[in-house]
């Protein structure tokens, strides 16, 4: 299983000072550097972490994949193509969550989500959608054109109760193999840590995570280089 590392809150500390440090694009660097497969960044409407500056630089640096998180509007799409990442992943975004809160709903605006998905291949990006692991989202993700579903684990990671945890993997993993069977590419991203990725491991649909905060709340005690490095290990079963 591959790793992603979102690089946002590097960009938080650095806004928490309105600094020029730390820069999420050493960080970029960094984490390629202990091997990670991909740098994602989410440039908000609000640029409330990741600014213009940053994504602009990222994809230079970024010699892995680099995965633009971005909502579906006019002015993110021209962004990103201008920046021509490799990797765009719609989410939803509302002004007052403190980070993404859950999947995207294809069923309001499949149009408009399936004509920025159209403008995106123009430029040859591919897209993930950002999506709840529920089964009729995997015919709207086709419909709409995606090339990969990025499941949301955000419930799963807040869930407390053992059984209802189970549950909800459980809805992942038969998701996971419905949507890889009509051949989508899945993802899976949001609330991940070094203690609730092991299940993940035995859902082999599951090709690739996209992990942010525990990796860098490790890396303040670890350094950034180990904090990758640690969840690679975990991911490659070792
Ligand atoms: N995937 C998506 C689509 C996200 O919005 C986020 C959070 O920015 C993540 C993955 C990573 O989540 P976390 O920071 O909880 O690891």
């Amino acid at each position: 299983m591959k790793l992603s590392v979102n690089v946002d809150h590097i960009a938080t500390v650095r806004e928490a000072r309105g600094e020029i440090e730390p820069d999420p694009v050493i960080a970029a660097g960094i984490c390629e550097l202990a091997g990670a497969e991909g740098i994602v960044s989410h440039l908000r409407e609000d640029r409330r972490h990741i600014n213009d500056r940053d994504v602009r630089l990222l994809r230079e640096v970024v010699k892995t994949k680099f995965d633009l998180e971005m909502v579906t509007t006019e002015e993110m799409i021209k962004i990103a193509c201008e920046i021509l990442p490799d990797l765009v992943t719609l989410v939803p975004e509302n002004r007052e969550e403190l980070t993404t809160e859950g999947g995207l709903n294809l069923n309001q605006n499949k149009s408009k989500y399936k004509d920025a998905i159209d403008e995106l291949h123009s430029k040859d990006i591919e897209v993930s959608l950002f999506l709840e692991p529920e089964p009729k989202n995997i015919d709207l993700a086709l419909e709409c054109g995606a090339d990969i579903i990025e499941i949301h684990t955000g419930k799963y990671a807040n869930l407390i109760d053992e059984k209802s945890r189970i549950n909800e993997l459980s809805k992942i993993s038969s998701f996971s193999q419905m949507a890889s069977e009509v051949g989508m590419i899945v993802t899976a991203g949001h609330g991940l840590n070094y203690q609730n990725i092991f299940p993940f491991l035995n859902i082999p649909e599951i090709r690739e995570v996209s992990i942010g905060h525990s990796i860098i709340s490790r890396a303040l005690f670890t350094g950034l280089q180990k904090a990758v490095e640690d969840m690679i290990k975990i991911l490659s079963g070792k």
